[in-house]
């Protein structure tokens, strides 16, 4: 069965990618290389991707360029390409308009064109709003533009699926973290900054709280998601919610060191409390997250610690 991944060289889209050929499936990921964190990062989770069995590449941005060649045969669209992260999202909202909804809008013809008939969408909890503990059936009330536009994408799929022979299935995935996780993403700037010896920037009081999730756990949730009724959203979070202090805390004792702590104000539009209830997703697939928040954090730590010996030889 062949598979098309949108966001294929990003960090949760790679992992997904290489998880899809162990299982035996095709794979025609999609990316544009949209330049919000350095294209090295990229080419490296490529690199386990390229020359593989069943692997082709296509860069195509997907705000302009026609995705017909890579869908065809197609029988599932798992579409995480997206420009993720709350910060820019005030001061770069084209940006967001046009790869969050914009891209969504095109993609979704293009499935119509080439007769793909399922798509996973990968939406967030920030879809939810400053308080996101809970199951599906929390209000949506995003108070940043990334996740208006991360609900716009939502809604846009829905529409699409609405009178026409098209199966969506929604997954709002909760702080995913581990190898290849983003650098603009906070886990990977404290682990970055203790590993220099740096100070460790915490924004606001530290005690916002985060429902993470391992890396592999969202991939497997991801495919899992594939045999789930068409129509459902599901929450996909680890289990372990951590506040800010509490990560800091844990990577003092992984690293061995103390952290150096400097204060920023908090960020406009960033939650305060995120927990997954996973429930629903569980009743319908049987997935359930396997990784441990210290082992996954461990487990980042020591692929930062191989980046960082690489960067410096
Ligand atoms: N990482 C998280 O904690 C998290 C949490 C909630 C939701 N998500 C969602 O998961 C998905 C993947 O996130 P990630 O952390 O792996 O991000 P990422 O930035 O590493 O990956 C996204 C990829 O999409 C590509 N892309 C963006 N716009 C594109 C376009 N117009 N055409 C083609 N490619 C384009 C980028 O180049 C990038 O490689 C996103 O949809 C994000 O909103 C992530």
């Amino acid at each position: 069965m062949k598979c098309v991944v949108t966001g294929a060289a990003g960090f949760i889209g790679s992992h997904l990618c290489e998880a899809l050929l162990d299982r035996g499936y095709s794979v025609a990921g999609i990316d544009g290389f949209i330049p919000y964190y350095p294209r090295w990062y990229k080419d490296a989770n490529l690199s386990h991707l390229l020359g593989r069995h069943g692997f082709a590449f296509h860069e195509l941005d997907l705000r302009c360029h026609d995705p017909i060649r890579a869908l065809d045969g197609a029988e599932a669209v798992f579409h995480l390409a997206a420009v993720p992260g709350l910060t820019r999202s005030w001061t770069e909202f084209d940006l967001y308009q046009d790869c969050n909804l914009t891209a969504t809008q095109r993609l979704l013809q293009g499935l119509d064109k080439a007769g793909v008939r399922r798509i996973v969408l990968g939406s967030t909890s920030s879809v939810y709003g400053r308080y996101a503990c809970g199951d599906e059936t929390l209000p949506t009330n995003p108070i940043s533009p990334y996740g208006v536009t991360k609900l716009a994408a939502e809604n846009m799929a829905r529409a699409h699926a609405d009178g026409r022979d098209l199966e969506v299935v929604v997954l709002r995935f909760f702080s995913v973290y581990g190898p290849r996780q983003r650098p603009d993403m906070a886990y990977h700037r404290f682990i970055h900054a203790m590993l220099h010896n740096q100070p460790v920037t915490i924004t606001g009081d530290g005690h916002q709280v985060r429902g993470n999730t391992y890396v592999s756990d969202c991939v497997a949730a991801t495919i899992a998601a594939l045999d789930a009724t068409p129509g459902e959203t599901f929450n996909v979070g680890g289990g372990e919610s951590a506040s800010v202090w509490d990560i800091v805390h844990r990577l003092e004792a992984i690293i061995g060191c103390k952290a150096r702590i400097e204060r920023e104000v908090a960020r406009p539009g960033d939650q305060r409390v995120t927990g997954a209830d996973t429930r629903r997703l569980t009743r319908h697939t049987g997935w359930t997250p396997q990784v441990s928040l210290d082992e996954g954090l461990s487990r980042q730590v020591e692929w930062q610690r191989t980046l960082a010996k690489r960067i410096a030889a």
